[in-house]
């Protein structure tokens, strides 16, 4: 496994996705698809986590040069029989993220989509390299689940530490300008596991166009 990755997470995800349906669906995120004009045909855009591929070849689509990485090889084999179908070429990577050697300053944009697999630590350090990733000026774009996804079950891992909260990314992105911030409920019909009542919470921020050294 590349990295050295956690193998029972790497086994629970690759025995989720063995199955013929898509188990997320084969349409973008609502949240990715609403604000998919902020990105640019030709941009260089990292899909992180992306499982089988709806919303990397949806980028892909819509112009852009996906990069698309998560550590599931039946996932990506069925993402890349999507990317055949839409007639889009997508680079694949099977990557374990806690683990990836993530470049710097690279991408126009991030897109992270239900990352809620890591405790709190892994998370900060994960955060982290996402905004190194992106170039400067360049965009993060990511949708987690919301603390009322305890009551609601109606998908995310059931484990409240691992929820977002308005605050958790305020904090996180205090150095970037914060475009869009929102914490709200809603009907959401993403494949068999994210289905039904969800909270949810989506960010949009902008990391600076320049870095001014320290006194
Ligand atoms: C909730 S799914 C979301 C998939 C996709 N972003 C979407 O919205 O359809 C979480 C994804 O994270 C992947 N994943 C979990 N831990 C990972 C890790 N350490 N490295 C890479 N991918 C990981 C799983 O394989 C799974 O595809």
């Amino acid at each position: 496994m590349p990295g050295g990755i956690a193998v029972s997470e790497h086994e629970r995800w690759n025995s989720r996705y063995a199955v013929a349906d898509y188990v997320f669906g084969t349409q973008p995120n609502a949240f990715l698809k609403a604000e998919a004009r902020r990105l640019k045909p030709g941009w260089r855009v990292l899909a992180v986590a992306d499982g089988e591929g709806r919303n990397g070849v949806f980028l892909a689509e819509k112009g852009m040069l996906v990069h698309s990485i998560d550590f599931s090889e039946n996932a990506q084999e069925k993402a890349r029989r999507l990317a055949r179908a839409r007639n889009v070429d997508v680079e694949f990577e099977r990557a374990d993220i806690l683990n990836w050697k993530w470049p710097e300053n690279h991408y126009d944009a991030v897109v992270a989509i239900f990352i809620q697999f890591t405790p709190p630590d892994d998370r900060a350090m994960l955060f982290e390299k996402m905004k190194r990733a992106v170039k400067p000026g360049g965009l993060i774009l990511m949708e987690g689940y919301g603390p009322k996804q305890m009551i609601y079950k109606t998908g995310g891992p059931g484990i409240l530490e691992q929820l977002t909260t308005r605050e958790l990314l305020e904090q996180s992105f205090a150095d970037w300008e914060i475009i869009d911030l929102e914490d709200y409920e809603c009907t959401l019909n993403e494949g068999t596991r994210h289905s039904g009542t969800s909270h949810l919470i989506d960010i949009v921020a902008r990391k600076p166009k320049e870095e001014f050294p320290e006194d």
